[in-house]
């Protein structure tokens, strides 16, 4: 059984380009590896109030001590799942408050999982990665190496333009502006895999 990764949207503004974007790494990492087993976690589907709980997520041991049901909901959907990509846009040289939140409401349910952060911007979102990129290691969750994190780069200003109104970006064509970045997608996604494995292999 394929591990199950989550594929997290990470930006919760409407309209957004985040579900494309996120659909675009779907479907690129479905084609080389067609039995990957990809969920999308769409945190404005969540929704999630700002950070409101009582307690100290790593204070915590059981999902039975937090206090709100969107809390246990949450705690729940990130445990199942054994290794996530992170797609997220950059504002303001870092990353969405959304994610941010989304984070700080666990601990032990990321604990210890590899993680991909792939982010967007008008110069790829760079900044945004790196310091989301500290955050999971202070999770301590297990991210891949910051070479091997894929940065999108809108090709020009109307790009970004179009991108932050959600319009369609063609991003499934032939040719589409990143049909270049697929195969560095590839390859990341199968080093988290690789790196699911390994953790696998320490438990067993
Ligand atoms: C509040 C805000 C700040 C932004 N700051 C940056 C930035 O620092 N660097 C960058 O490359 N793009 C920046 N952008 C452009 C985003 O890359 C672009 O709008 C993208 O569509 C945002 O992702 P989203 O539509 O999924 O929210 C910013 C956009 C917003 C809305």
């Amino acid at each position: 059984m394929s591990p199950l990764i989550g594929l997290i949207t990470c930006s919760q503004r409407s309209p957004r380009a985040g579900p494309q974007i996120t659909t675009f790494i779907q479907t690129t990492i479905l084609t080389s590896h067609p039995t990957a087993n990809l969920n999308i976690i769409d945190l404005a589907e969540w929704n999630l109030p700002m950070y409101n709980e009582p307690g100290i997520p790593s204070y915590i041991t059981s999902a039975d001590e937090y206090v709100h049901e969107h809390t246990k909901a949450w705690s729940r959907e990130i445990a199942r799942h054994d290794a996530f990509i992170f797609v997220t846009p950059q504002y303001n040289w870092g990353y969405p408050a959304s994610v941010k939140n989304a984070i700080d409401y666990l601990f032990h349910e990321w604990k210890g999982k590899p993680a991909l952060v792939v982010s967007y911007g008008g110069h790829g979102g760079g900044k945004a990665a790196g310091q989301l990129r500290e955050v999971l290691l202070g999770v301590r969750m297990r991210p891949l190496e910051a070479e091997r994190m894929v940065q999108l780069r809108f090709p020009d200003r109307e790009e970004v333009i179009k991108a932050a109104r959600g319009g369609e970006m063609g991003l499934e064509k032939e040719g589409g502006f990143w049909a270049g970045e697929r195969e560095g997608i590839r390859v990341a996604f199968a080093e988290l895999v690789d790196a699911v494995e390994a953790v696998d292999g320490e438990g067993a």
